[in-house]
């Protein structure tokens, strides 16, 4: 009998996945769900064929010249790879993939909720009634900012962003967008293209980000970009917190410019900002945007997927290295 590869997950994934992992792998599963150091994540690659993380585990460029040869594929559980060198585990050949598509729905559906529960205040609204200390009403009570027929600008009109565009449709929204190159027309659905974020900016009484974070885009949400914008938007990130330039946001956010932010990313996870912690017109989660559990299989599945594809002899539909 051939033996089967030896595969790391390094999180706790979904039952589905890890029951179908445990069928066609020989597995080292990390049940109790701990992150991993750098030194870990370098002694485990002696042991195994592949690696199947999460974007908790980084292979930057230092962790990746100490991985031991044996690792051969890096399956990761995840449409973002800012936690991958992709050049430097290219030059050791590694093959990387990621998972795109399957959590689309469920990121957009949370910047959605983020943009909603952002311009209604939320937060505001959850903590008077559950602290028991809402006991007036008034017309000038806790008035938000209508997102229906607003205008919408969306950065990255990539898989999550069209989908973003979809829901926002749906609420009527007047949507724009930047993209690096411009959508065909049957993708675009009536979306206004800006051919700089500059240009978009000025126009986005609403503020989405879904690009991935990139050595372009890292800080692009910085002072500079912030004024530009509507007084009074409304800011919503849940792509990655490495696009956007904090102390920025808190500025924006005392000066009025951004009433209100939604955000679901962060650049400190897990842990978060605790300076945004003072605002009760920032809406936060924690990171959980491809978290049901339809996604969290579909994520798991198509990570395997690309798993099988490779231990076949195939280039994992996935690839974003190939060697
Ligand atoms: C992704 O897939 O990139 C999400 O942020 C979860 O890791």
């Amino acid at each position: 009998m051939t033996q089967k590869p030896v595969l790391w997950i390094t999180r706790k994934l979904s039952d589905a996945t890890l029951e179908r992992a445990s069928r066609d792998y020989d597995v080292i599963i990390n049940h109790e769900d701990g992150l991993h150091t750098a030194d870990e994540i370098i002694a485990m690659s002696a042991k195994v064929d592949a690696i199947l993380p999460c974007h908790s585990e980084i292979f930057d460029a230092s962790v990746t010249a100490k991985l031991d040869s044996r690792v051969k594929i890096i399956a990761n559980h995840s449409v973002g790879v800012d936690h991958c060198d992709l050049n430097a585990l290219a030059a050791r050949g590694i093959v990387v993939t990621n998972t795109p598509d399957v959590l689309s729905d469920a990121t957009a559906d949370i910047a959605m909720l983020l943009m909603l529960g952002a311009a209604r205040r939320a937060v505001e609204g959850d903590r008077l009634v559950r602290s028991g200390e809402w006991d007036f009403w008034s017309p000038a009570f806790m008035v938000g900012k209508q997102v229906s027929a607003a205008r919408l600008g969306i950065i990255g009109m990539g898989r999550v962003g069209q989908v973003m565009a979809k829901r926002a449709r749906g609420f009527d929204m007047d949507v724009h967008y930047y993209n690096r190159s411009r959508l065909a027309p049957d993708l675009e659905q009536g979306a206004v293209y800006h051919e700089t974020v500059e240009s978009l900016l000025g126009i986005a009484d609403f503020l989405s980000l879904h690009c991935p974070a990139t050595p372009e885009t890292t800080g692009m949400m910085n002072t500079a970009r912030f004024d530009l914008l509507p007084d009074g938007a409304v800011f919503v990130n849940t792509a990655r917190g490495a696009l956007v330039d904090e102390d920025a946001l808190i500025a924006a956010l005392d000066s009025g410019k951004v009433a209100a932010a939604g955000l679901d990313c962060f650049l400190t996870e897990p842990g978060g900002n605790p300076a945004l912690s003072a605002y009760s017109n920032v809406f936060m989660l924690p990171h959980i945007g491809s978290a049901t559990g339809e996604t969290r299989n579909a994520m798991g599945f198509r990570a395997l997927d690309n798993l099988d594809a490779f231990f076949a002899g195939n280039i994992p539909k996935d690839a974003l290295t190939t060697v």
